[in-house]
């Protein structure tokens, strides 16, 4: 290592000490996330401070203070430890936004207890496949989400032994081990004291999906706040009294890193609103709640953009300080419409569920040029790594990356490890972990360039996964589905570029000897997919092909899929394929 590279090393590793020293720790020793996010605003006199403002969809909004917070939380706390849930279990939550469920997230974290969130909109089969490979004992969720995504796969959860059900209904459900969650919060103790957690406790595993096989469960631990912490103020420029609305929701990782733990950390009060979008609204919100920071993702962005300037006539978004976006690229126009037609800098930010918080940002005060990502942020650094022609990582004579080699070069981003929010593990699976990294960088799969004043240019994934608004969809998981149908003979998902929320899931389809392309099996696939996978991961388009393109050892070739959507390649996708 050169002198410079030590003192980079050390210059980031004091980054990370500050960071961590204007923290407390717990008074039992250690680091617990829920009490820097909460117990200790009321010990420094701030109890009294909003935490959270609730929207309901309809009816006046439910706000709680950090004491309040901090109270109910320590019900949760003690709940767990009633029902004899040790710490270390994992409690998953699906239920849509609303106070139960943060309050959940951060009693279970109280607990020593970790926390694996899923999505409202996922279907039964992408929550059966969660919660198994998490062993999830516990389940906070709302009797009617019960219903449709958990009994029909309760049978094949057999680590499930709690079931808490938020709002009325418990009584209706007909299951083992479930329980009225208001009644047990209202019986146990407001009282808690946080257990010593050491700083490398599990603290939330974020599933996250993969071009091959199922998901997987990145492994967060408490330390991790650390992270959220600095970037709360450096990047999303979060302070005292600020009032913040994260649009992203809990069910995925930037709605608990920056819709809980980050703004908590800071001591701001989060708005969170329960309704879907709705332009109007959501400049109604931005105007009425007075929020000063919005952190929000392109999709929603774009409908915004796409509502017109009828939907905010008349508004006054002259109190909104700073806004950032992430998630997904976010276009130039976008920007440019927001200083034209808003008056506001939309600083767009990167990062992923296995970095935990953000790394690479236009900083407040950063000069934003429409379309980069902006520069890595302080405490982290990253380098372009150059793959082959065939997009397999390049390595030099002694088997190390090579950094790519000018200035607009494209390459794999690449983050020195370690920081506080690095994942931990892939739940079971080691050697999923292991492959992704290298010569002391974490790789993340994403293809990038840089300019010469460093500034970071999103190219592409460099893998076959989907974003659509925002959400990652593995294909695998959808082909698997697809083929569950007594028709399908293989299946072939992609993502199709769309204006407005990036990219739709789109399934070519080859169907068995005697079955032939009709309407009807169209809409019965299409209705198979919303059934099991729910809304959010179905696809929205079939397309019947005679034969699809496999590989040599008949893995399908989901680029030659993508490059004929694309219109790159023309011709019977069958002779497309390496196979005759
Ligand atoms: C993937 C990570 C972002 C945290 C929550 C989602 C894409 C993320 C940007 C951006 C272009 C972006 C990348 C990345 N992505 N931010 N600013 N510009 N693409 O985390 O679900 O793990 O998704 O989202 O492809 O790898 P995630």
């Amino acid at each position: 290592m050169s002198a410079v590279e030590r003192d980079d090393r050390q210059s980031r590793e004091r980054h990370w000490q500050e960071a961590r020293d204007r923290l407390d720790g717990l008074p039992a020793g250690g680091l617990n996330i829920a009490y820097e996010a909460v117990d200790r605003h009321v010990v420094h006199g701030d109890g009294d401070t909003l935490a959270f403002r609730f929207l309901g969809e309809d009816g006046p909004p439910e706000d709680i203070t950090y004491r309040q917070l901090s109270e109910r939380t320590s019900r949760f706390a003690n709940l767990l430890a009633d029902l004899a849930v040790p710490a270390g279990s994992l409690v998953f939550t699906l239920s849509g936004r609303n106070p139960d469920l943060y309050v959940a997230m951060l009693g279970a974290l109280k607990a020593c207890c970790g926390v694996s969130p899923l999505f409202s909109a996922f279907g039964p089969e992408p929550v059966r496949q969660r919660m198994a490979a998490g062993h999830g004992r516990v389940l906070v969720t709302t009797a009617s989400a019960y219903r449709q995504k958990v009994a029909p796969v309760r049978d094949q959860l057999p680590d499930l032994e709690h079931v808490l059900v938020i709002g009325a209904g418990a009584d209706t459900l007909d299951a083992p081990g479930v329980h009225d969650l208001a009644a047990l919060m209202e019986r146990s103790s407001k009282d808690y004291e946080i257990p010593r957690t050491d700083p490398e406790d599990i603290a939330f595993v974020h599933f996250t999906s993969g071009t091959t096989g199922m998901p997987k469960g990145a492994v967060h631990v408490h330390a991790a706040c650390v992270a959220h912490s600095a970037t709360g103020r450096s990047v999303l420029d979060l302070q005292r009294g600020d009032i913040y609305w994260c649009t992203a929701d809990p069910g995925w990782v930037t709605g608990t890193s920056y819709g809980l733990v980050a703004p908590l950390t800071c001591g701001v009060t989060c708005i969170v609103d329960e309704a879907e979008f709705d332009a109007v609204r959501w400049y109604g919100i931005l105007e009425d709640e007075h929020v000063s920071v919005w952190y929000t993702a392109p999709t929603a962005l774009r409908m915004l953009m796409k509502a017109g300037p009828a939907a905010h006539e008349g508004s006054d978004l002259g109190g909104v300080r700073h806004v950032c976006s992430v998630g997904e690229p976010l276009n130039p126009e976008v920007v440019l419409w927001g200083q034209r037609e808003l008056g506001l800098d939309i600083h767009d930010t990167w990062w992923q569920t296995e970095t935990g918080a953000i790394m690479i940002a236009n900083v407040p005060g950063l000069q934003i040029r429409p379309g980069s990502m902006g520069r890595p942020v302080a405490g982290i650094e990253i380098a372009l790594m150059q793959r082959d022609a065939g997009g397999e990582r390049l390595r030099d004579a002694e088997g190390r990356l090579v950094p790519v080699a000018g200035f607009g070069d494209e390459g794999e981003i690449a983050i020195r490890t370690p920081w506080p929010s690095l994942m931990r593990a892939y739940l079971g699976a080691p050697d999923r972990y292991a492959s992704c990294f290298a010569d002391g960088w974490y790789l993340s799969g994403d293809l990038a360039r840089r300019d010469e004043d460093g500034y970071v240019w999103f190219v592409g994934r460099g893998d076959d996964v989907i974003k659509s608004a925002g959400h990652l969809i593995g294909p695998f998981e959808v082909e698997s589905v697809l083929m569950e149908h007594p028709a399908v003979a293989e299946a072939g998902v992609i993502g199709v570029p769309d204006p407005t929320v990036g990219e739709l899931v789109k399934a070519f389809v080859e169907l068995k000897g005697g079955f032939a392309p009709s309407e009807d099996l169209r809409r019965d696939l299409i209705a198979l997919g919303r059934r099991r996978l729910g809304a959010a991961v179905a696809p929205r388009s079939i397309e019947f092909a005679a034969h699809l393109p496999l590989t040599q050892s008949g893995k399908i070739m989901r680029r030659v899929l993508k490059a004929r959507e694309l219109g790159l390649l023309e011709g019977d996708l069958s002779t497309l394929g390496s196979t005759p």
